[in-house]
């Protein structure tokens, strides 16, 4: 049952122009979180606008009771959430949905993100170093300044490659690039990835063709969050007959179940 709860910001930061990262206390939740898994968050204190958010589980401190969120202003919600600060409240449901799965035995991980598709990862590369994987992180971004997670896995000793569309960091072009010219294959056992589509379907062919398992993280536009609403539902493929709920089948999925 997911748990409806008011965080208390204890930490709010503008990272680049249009990317936040804010910490608050809501242990009730912190307690049941899963990496992949994600927050319903209310955005402001009025009706407008009416629908909860989607937000990703950034980071978790299970010890201190805290979640982290990563977030790109895009809208009204978005940018609604900007003007919280330290000591307000911000009111969330969760944790949602179904969230990767993770080995039960030490594995070589890759972790593949772009734009704010890193969020889910950072949670996800701390729990998989807590499982003694070997862990590399591949982002991509726009420029440099778009690069705003380094630190965070280098604080995990999570080894990270960025890619940056104008060669500002790292290598030059799109992530994917990065994956297909530098990473020898054969070198991973799982492959996790979550940002947009071309992106993810070329990282699910990357896997495929070298026998990689692996899981993509779906976003889809939500309401209930819970399964009551059918608003996000999709076809994973286009033979399906059927639709698959993003919110609670989801948002993680294996490789092999979508087609982009
Ligand atoms: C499971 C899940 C996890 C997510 N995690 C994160 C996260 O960690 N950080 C983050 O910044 N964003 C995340 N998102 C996306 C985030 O939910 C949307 O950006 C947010 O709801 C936009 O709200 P808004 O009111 O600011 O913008 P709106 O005014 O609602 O929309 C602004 C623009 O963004 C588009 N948009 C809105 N929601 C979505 C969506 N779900 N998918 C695709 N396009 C959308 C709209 O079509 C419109 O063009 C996640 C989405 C899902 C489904
Ligand atoms: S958002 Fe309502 S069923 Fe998924």
């Amino acid at each position: 049952m997911p748990i409806m709860e008011k965080g208390l910001v204890i930490n709010h930061q503008q990272l680049a122009q249009d990317m936040y990262v804010m910490e608050f206390l809501a242990p009730s939740i912190a307690k049941e979180c899963k990496p992949g898994q994600f927050l319903h968050v209310r955005p402001g204190n009025t009706n407008d606008p009416l629908l909860r958010r989607p937000l990703s589980l950034y980071d978790v401190d299970q010890e201190k009771g805290s979640i982290s969120l990563l977030y790109r202003v895009v809208g009204k919600g978005t940018d609604l959430l900007t003007g919280l600060k330290v000591n307000d409240y911000i009111d969330i449901m969760g944790p949602l949905g179904r969230g990767f799965s993770l080995p039960e035995s030490p594995k070589n991980a890759l972790l593949v993100g772009g734009g704010v598709g890193i969020a889910p990862l950072v949670y996800l590369g701390r729990v998989l170093k807590e499982r003694e994987c070997q862990v590399t992180v591949m982002c991509g971004a726009a420029n440099a300044g778009q690069l705003v997670v380094d630190d965070k896995f280098q604080q995990l000793d999570i080894t990270f490659l960025s890619a940056t569309i104008d060669g500002s960091a790292g290598y030059k072009g799109l992530v994917t690039d990065l994956l297909v010219t530098q990473v020898k294959p054969g070198g991973f056992d799982i492959i996790y990835t979550c940002g947009p589509e071309p992106m993810m379907d070329l990282v699910a062919l990357y896997a495929a063709i070298h026998h990689i398992w692996g899981e993509v993280s779906l976003e889809e536009h939500m309401a209930c969050g819970v399964g009551a609403c059918l608003g996000c539902a999709r076809r994973l493929k286009a033979s399906d007959e059927t639709y698959a709920k993003v919110c609670k089948d989801g948002p993680v999925f294996n490789m092999k179940e979508v087609e982009f």
